[in-house]
């Protein structure tokens, strides 16, 4: 399978919404094949999200995994293998919650930007049946992430406050462990 090269902001593949994928094709060879290069193009870049159009498919799909942290003290959890295809993700009651995050799209920055505890998730899965569910904590932040992608939303447009954004090894050496948030953000 092949690693599919991730386009950068700048790219209009990012600024531009998706199209909704036509449930019949979701089963066709080619839609499991951009599914399967996706989770391999995510893996590699060792993020925890990827979605169509970061790949240059203006397609409402997006995938996402977070594996356990080589350091659990760091609290990521495990979250299992997803495929996500025409989602509509409702916010569930609960106040925002800032937290980093990163963009595979965005290389080497980090920025805290709120969002919602926890929302429901409906659309398909890569079988075609419908998924339901509720994403809570850092699910629910890498559902938001993702799905903001899938309307031409990055992460900078969610930010409050512009004076968080830093570059990786900074934010390592000043921010990480200081402010909201401890993880080590990884990119989506
Ligand atoms: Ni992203």
């Amino acid at each position: 399978m092949p690693v599919l090269p991730i386009v950068r902001l700048g790219h209009p593949a990012l600024r531009t919404p998706a199209e909704p994928v036509v449930p019949a094709r979701v089963v066709e060879r080619a839609f499991q094949r951009l599914i399967d290069d996706m989770v391999e193009t995510m893996r590699a870049a060792e993020g925890v999200g990827l979605a169509a159009p970061q790949v240059g498919f203006g397609l409402q799909l997006f995938v996402y995994e977070a594996l356990d942290a080589e350091d659990p003290a760091r609290g990521i959890p495990a979250i299992p293998l997803r495929a996500v295809i025409n989602p509509m993700v409702e916010p569930l009651p609960g106040e925002l919650v800032y937290d980093w995050e990163g963009c595979l799209s965005i290389p080497d920055l980090r920025g805290l930007v709120p969002r919602h505890p926890a929302v429901r998730v409906r659309g398909l899965d890569r079988g075609g049946g419908a998924l339901d569910y509720v994403a809570r904590g850092f699910e629910a932040r890498i559902v938001q992430h993702e799905f903001d992608h899938l309307n031409g939303v990055v992460f900078l447009d969610r930010m409050r406050d512009l004076q968080s954004l830093a570059f990786y090894d900074e934010w390592e050496r000043f921010l990480a462990e200081s402010g909201a948030g401890a993880r080590s953000a990884p990119p989506e």
